[in-house]
């Protein structure tokens, strides 16, 4: 998909995690508990500099917990959660303030810089710089989200986060949102990591997709498809692992169900103590 007056924010210096190679996220072990429920518990995860990962999950496994620990939203203290400083959040939903013009609602928070001209050149990446003056409940919903992604774009991440961002779009518009994050992302290599309930949106945009279930990663998958994916017999396997995974039976049309999925390869390798 291509979008008007594409226009690069500011180039990213080069960090020193970058020049050693070391992980954008490495958790070990973590653990979350609200009260008596035990949310997270001895979770490990890496997410490489620039690589994009998907998050699956069942309703109340802790998803959105893990990405907020990741954000910084939520508390992490005394536990190895090691993330960049530079990381930007997307909500499923827009979360713009209604009194502030689309351009401020961009940059803020935002200090140092022509902050105007750092919004006008983010929102001309997701194809909205002609609405930088509108008020945000002028926008579809699709563009709100498109802004948020601009507010995101604007902090330069060296680490995106996504929770469930196109899960109130409609089908047209979702696929348009996945080929300008796709672009968004090569042009930047931010890592990224998506929280979503839909498998095929998993699939389609990431390196490698993860099962979070009873409190840590429980499976993972490494999508080595080529780039645009089709839905094709290697996609059809993947889905049917990962839904597997999930605890969902599942047979395309016309094809019989299989009575148990292949099992994944299990994630992380642990080493028990003998
Ligand atoms: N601030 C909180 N106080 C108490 N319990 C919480 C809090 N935040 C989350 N929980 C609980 O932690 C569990 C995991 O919630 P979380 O929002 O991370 O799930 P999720 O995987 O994102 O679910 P969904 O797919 O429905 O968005 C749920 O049982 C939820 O009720
Ligand atoms: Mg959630």
């Amino acid at each position: 998909m291509s979008h008007p007056a594409v226009r690069p924010t500011s180039v990213s210096k080069p960090s020193a995690d970058a020049a050693i190679g070391l992980p954008t996220v490495e958790v070990k072990g973590f653990h979350r508990r609200f009260g008596d429920v035990v949310v997270l518990q001895d979770l490990d995860l890496r997410i490489e500099q620039g690589e994009f990962v998907a998050l699956l999950g069942r309703s109340g496994s802790g998803k959105t917990t893990l990405l907020r620990t990741l954000a910084g939203l939520d508390s992490a203290e005394g536990q190895s959660v090691r993330t960049p400083s530079a990381r930007a959040v997307v909500f499923q939903e827009p979360r713009l303030l209604p009194w502030k013009s689309v351009w401020r609602n961009v940059t803020l928070g935002l200090a140092g810089g022509d902050p105007r001209a750092r919004a006008e050149a983010a929102l001309g990446e997701v194809g909205l710089d002609h609405r930088a003056n509108v008020w945000p409940r002028t926008l579809s919903g699709g563009e709100a989200q498109r802004v948020a992604l601009a507010r995101a774009l604007v902090r330069e991440p060296r680490l995106l986060l996504l929770d469930e961002p196109f899960a109130s779009l409609d089908a047209l518009t979702r696929i348009r949102m996945h080929d300008l994050v796709l672009s968004l992302w090569r042009r930047h290599a931010p890592a990224v990591l998506i929280v979503t309930h839909d498998v095929d949106e998993a699939i389609t945009l990431a390196d490698r997709v993860l099962v979070l279930d009873g409190g840590r990663i429980a499976a993972e998958e490494r999508i080595d498809l080529p780039r645009p994916r089709e839905v094709g017999a290697g996609f059809q396997a993947i889905r049917r692992r990962l839904l597997g995974a999930l605890g969902v039976e599942h047979a395309a049309p016309g094809e019989p169900r299989a009575a148990a999925p292949p099992p994944l390869v299990p994630f992380p390798v642990r080493e028990v103590q003998a």
